[in-house]
């Protein structure tokens, strides 16, 4: 028997969390024959939600779960972790950007960062999908004291497969024929979902579907909008499909990428990637090697209009890290 892998998650008792918990809990992140530990993390007033989360868990008799903690104390909720899950925190309502969300969520992301550097195993990776995402995971990183900045990601896989679903449904392909598809920059508004370079049946996105119009319009329209469509649909953000674009985001980070093809998820800038500023969580072409590392893909080409929308994506970016350099340690 395998030893267990422990997976922290916090707002465990969320919307998100309930959607996430029992898929981890049966397999779905590591397969069939890896055991998992879960330690479940709420503030207090979500913790009597949370025990009965918990009843719900032991009431599934999972094979592959072993422990489970549920706990409003940080240090207790990392301890030992080998994943965790950041998904705790304020969702947007309708009519707000998610970069409205920094007063609120940021400031959850210092004390995060610093009991994951003093209680976690030495090869915790961290995905933040509470938002704003990508610069709550720049919080978090640079809270870390001793974690390196590799270890620290952002989703932006839900706007991939997004972005793909929409291209499946245009050119009348099965989504699982759509590839190469890079959500380059911030989760938010002014992501870009790349056509230029995203195949379906292997094919350039360009040969398939003749609209340009609509590539160039719509298509990136709907992704950017997406989780606002959701909201305005449902009356609350996205869940279900968040919380499976989290578990795509882990899958994708320990298995290698199949030949040819990159994963979108947000990672830290160190400045000598498509010319993106140091220093920012921005989502780019992943791939991930047999060793479990991952590099950001070279010579994905960029042509005018693409870089006209990443330096938009990016500036974003550069202002959300200005709009929170206090919880930023130098
Ligand atoms: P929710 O309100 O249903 O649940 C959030 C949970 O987090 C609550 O139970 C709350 O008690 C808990 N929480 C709040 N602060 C916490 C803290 N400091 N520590 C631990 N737990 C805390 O919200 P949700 O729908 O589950 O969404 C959670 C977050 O995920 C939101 O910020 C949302 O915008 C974001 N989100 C991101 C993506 C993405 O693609 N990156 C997609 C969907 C949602
Ligand atoms: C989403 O993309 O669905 C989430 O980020 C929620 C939101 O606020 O859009």
């Amino acid at each position: 028997m395998k030893a267990p892998i422990t997976v922290s998650v916090t707002g465990a008792a969320g919307q998100i969390g309930y959607a996430l918990l029992f898929r981890i809990a049966s397999g779905a992140l590591f397969g069939p024959d890896q055991p998992v530990n879960l330690r479940l993390i709420e503030i207090e007033p979500g913790m009597p939600a949370l025990k009965g989360v918990v009843m719900e868990l032991d009431d599934c008799a999972f094979p592959l779960l072993r422990e489970v903690v549920p706990t409003s104390d940080l240090n207790e909720g990392f301890r030992g972790t080998n994943w965790a899950l950041l998904v705790g925190s304020v969702p947007r309502k309708a009519g707000m950007e998610r970069a409205d969300l920094l007063g609120i969520n940021g400031k959850i992301f210092t004390g995060q960062g610093q009991a994951i550097a003093k209680n976690a195993a030495s090869d915790v990776r961290t995905l933040v999908v509470g938002n704003p995402c990508n610069t709550n995971a720049l919080i978090c990183a640079a809270n870390a004291d001793g974690v390196s900045k590799d270890r620290f990601f952002a989703m932006t896989r839900l706007d991939e497969n997004r972005a793909k679903s929409q291209l499946a449904q245009k050119s009348g392909a099965h989504h699982s024929d759509v590839t190469n598809l890079c959500i380059w920059g911030n989760h938010s508004a002014t992501q870009y979902p790349d056509f230029t370079n995203a195949k379906i049946g292997g094919k350039p996105v360009t040969d398939v579907i003749s609209d340009e119009e609509w590539l160039k319009g719509d298509f990136i329209k709907t992704v950017q909008q997406r989780g606002a469509a959701i909201i305005a649909a449902r009356g609350a953000s996205s869940a279900a499909s968040a919380a499976n674009a989290a578990i795509d985001t882990v899958v994708s980070l320990v298995n290698p990428t199949p030949a040819g093809d990159w994963h979108s998820v947000a990672v830290y800038s160190d400045g000598s990637h498509y010319g993106i500023a140091k220093g920012i969580m921005a989502s780019m072409p992943i791939r991930t090697l047999t060793n479990g590392t991952w590099e950001v893909v070279e010579g994905v080409p960029v042509n005018d209009f693409s870089q006209g929308k990443i330096d938009a994506t990016i500036g974003e970016l550069l202002e959300e890290r200005e709009a929170v350099k206090d919880l930023i340690p130098a």
